[in-house]
């Protein structure tokens, strides 16, 4: 039982994680030197959770209190259409947290291997974005490298823009362009694991695993104040971080509980099968390099 001063329900807490039942924005006070937030927040009442409520003016400051200097918010969101018109309040939650003193460091794209809900007025909505935002400079930055180069193996050479216009071919003599390049900012990522339907808004483990990769190194602290069905602490876990969620219904909670109590550091051979490529665009180029290849 929660003393009657504790501002959570219930609290579960190991040497690797802590998990609060209750309102984030009671709990975000306490919690200080997180290093990563990924998190998908309760958005423009597109589902209404039970009827639970929160307030992005009063959460988004306690958000950026809890981050250490270089800390990084990784914030999954999309807007609804109301009157015919998206709202933009994702945008103005990220302008919001610019003035709070952070950066925007990248506004990158989560593409949906399918469709919601087919619209007749617009292109089908396929994508959420995924704002990617550091107090200061972001303190750990591991890029991935594994989107296959279409010129692997050859030497690297590239055109300059001269003033008037016209082109000079570049070579870098010797320089041969590695196998795999940096990851672009658009993920298409598959969601197709066991789970998915656990809760009515999950996002995949690969989206946060790999956000966790990038911008956090080993036995930081991960946060997600919105944490559903504890898919950002079961990265964490399989990642070997340290993990703080919170979730506010009591049913999400105990799955969220559930799945994180089972997730296990993953083996070297499970991490490199994790670190191949698995979005589709590079799957897409993949194969179009294997057809460049067959022709020459
Ligand atoms: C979009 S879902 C997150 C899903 C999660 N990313 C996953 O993969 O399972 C948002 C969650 O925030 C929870 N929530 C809503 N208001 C909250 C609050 N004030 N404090 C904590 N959690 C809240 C909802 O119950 C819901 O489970």
């Amino acid at each position: 039982m929660p003393k009657l001063s504790e501002p959570w329900q219930e609290k579960i807490e190991t040497e690797r994680y802590a998990l609060y039942l209750g309102d984030c924005l009671d709990i975000l006070p306490t919690l200080e030197s997180i290093h990563l937030v990924i998190t998908s927040p309760p958005y423009d009442n597109l589902r209404t959770y039970n009827g639970y409520l929160w307030d992005f003016e009063k959460v988004a400051p306690q958000i950026f209190c809890s981050l250490v200097e270089g800390g990084v918010v990784v914030w999954v969101v999309g807007d609804s259409t109301v009157n015919g018109s998206e709202t933009g309040t994702s945008m103005r939650q990220v302008l919001r947290f610019m003035e709070l003193g952070m950066r925007l460091h990248d506004t990158m794209i989560y593409e949906k291997a399918s469709v919601n809900f087919p619209e007749t007025t617009r292109y089908y909505q396929i994508f959420e974005f995924m704002y990617v935002l550091s107090k200061g400079s972001p303190r750990a930055i591991n890029l991935l490298h594994d989107r296959p180069n279409l010129w692997a193996g050859q030497k690297v050479h590239s055109t300059v823009r001269n003033a008037d216009g016209s082109l000079t071919p570049k070579v870098c003599i010797g320089n041969l362009t590695d196998e795999f390049g940096i990851r672009y900012n658009i993920w298409r990522i598959p969601h197709n694991l066991p789970g998915r339907h656990l809760h009515p808004a999950t996002f995949p483990e690969a989206l946060a695993f790999d956000h966790a990769r990038s911008w956090s190194n080993n036995e930081d602290t991960l946060l997600d104040p919105f944490m559903g069905s504890g898919t950002t602490g079961v990265a964490a876990i399989k990642l070997g971080r340290k993990f703080i969620g919170i979730e506010i219904d009591p049913t999400y909670f105990a799955i969220a509980a559930k799945r994180i109590a089972e997730a296990r550091l993953e083996t070297p051979a499970e991490r490199a099968l994790a670190s191949l490529p698995r979005d589709g665009t590079a799957g897409d180029l993949k194969r179009l390099i294997a057809k460049r290849r067959s022709k020459r």
